[in-house]
């Protein structure tokens, strides 16, 4: 008797997943973003759910939830239902960083989602205040060696990528400045060209208009090529700098159990934002790297956080680095 009810429910199931799916979306959704608005993830969240909003035909609404380099946030999402009305926007330190540096994380990134795909590549830039004492990569370096208990890094908090990519930069160059956290770097962003804060390892699509206006300094963008936005900021070994190559990445995930139709529906319309000239251009002018169509896939997204967790969680054991 147990087995036809459980066979029933789960027939029940299907059909009303089926009928929710077909109907999606009948409401606005949810995208929780796990940083303060006006950063790098709240700037690549905004940008892409609006042409999002529009194939879907339903208002995608952003709830900024910040705490905890942003593991409060997609938290919450993880364990909100799995109806495709919550989505959250995840990254590289959520879903890469974050499982090597809290013991106790409520989520596993590999297992606990419903990956729905990349949205942006964001290359890595070293940023300083506009008044700090040096004016080349090199002279940063001197600097910090000498002064290193006297400098501080800013961050969005312990597993953030601005926190990851910063424990791994100070380890190759072997300083330990003082670590001062935020709910993203968006407010981060605001100290430094205050000159409140020294420098900080931050994703390009929020440092690159402050570069560009010359209000804070960039010393180097620590990937292979430099970014066509910022054409004078030398890459990390042009400057010299070896062993520090990193860029992070932002991409759209959902809870796990959300129906594979509802998943779909909202792949389909990532892709087709990825594929909107406009949508384009706001993420490239920013120094955003747009997914090739292959990266885009949620088969692509898993893989790539599984890889993610498996590169970071060496590199910040490796350089000491504890949430707690
Ligand atoms: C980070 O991980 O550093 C965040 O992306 C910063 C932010 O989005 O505010």
């Amino acid at each position: 008797m147990k087995t036809i009810a459980l066979a029933l429910a789960a027939v029940a199931g299907l059909a009303a997943t089926g009928a929710q799916a077909q109907g999606y979306p009948t409401r606005p959704i949810t995208m929780i973003v796990p940083f303060a608005a006006g950063g790098p993830t709240d700037v690549i969240a905004r940008i892409v759910t609006d042409h999002m909003s529009r194939t879907l035909g339903q208002q995608i609404v952003i709830e900024n939830v910040a705490g905890a380099g942003g593991t409060t946030g997609i938290t919450r999402a993880a364990q909100s239902q799995a109806d495709g009305y919550t989505i959250m926007m995840g990254h590289m330190g959520t879903h890469g960083a974050a499982p090597a540096l809290y013991p106790n994380l409520k989520y596993d990134p590999t297992k606990d989602f419903a990956p729905i795909g990349l949205a942006a590549g964001t290359p890595i830039v070293i940023v300083a205040k506009k008044d700090f004492p040096a004016n080349d990569l090199k002279g940063f370096l001197e600097y910090l060696k000498t002064n290193s208990d006297k400098v501080n890094m800013a961050h969005a908090g312990v597993g953030s990528v601005s926190h990851s990519t910063g424990i791994f930069f100070n380890s190759v160059i072997k300083v330990k400045p003082t670590m001062v956290a935020y709910r993203g770097t968006g407010p981060a962003l605001n100290d430094l060209m205050a000159n409140t804060v020294d420098f900080m390892t931050d994703q390009i699509v929020n440092v690159a208009p402050q570069i560009q206006g010359n209000n804070i300094k960039a010393f180097a963008i620590a990937t292979p090529e430099r970014s066509p936005v910022l054409p004078n900021v030398p890459t990390t070994k042009e400057a010299g700098l070896e062993g520090y190559e990193v860029s992070a990445w932002n991409a759209v995930f959902a809870p796990k159990a959300t129906p594979p139709d509802v998943v779909k529906k909202l792949s389909d319309a990532l892709m087709k934002s990825l594929d909107d000239e406009n949508t384009k251009k706001r993420l490239l002018d920013l120094g955003g790297v747009i997914p090739s169509n292959a990266e885009r896939t949620p088969e692509a997204l898993q893989k790539l956080v599984e890889s993610e967790v498996a590169r970071w969680t060496p590199v910040l054991k490796a350089a000491g680095a504890t949430a707690e």
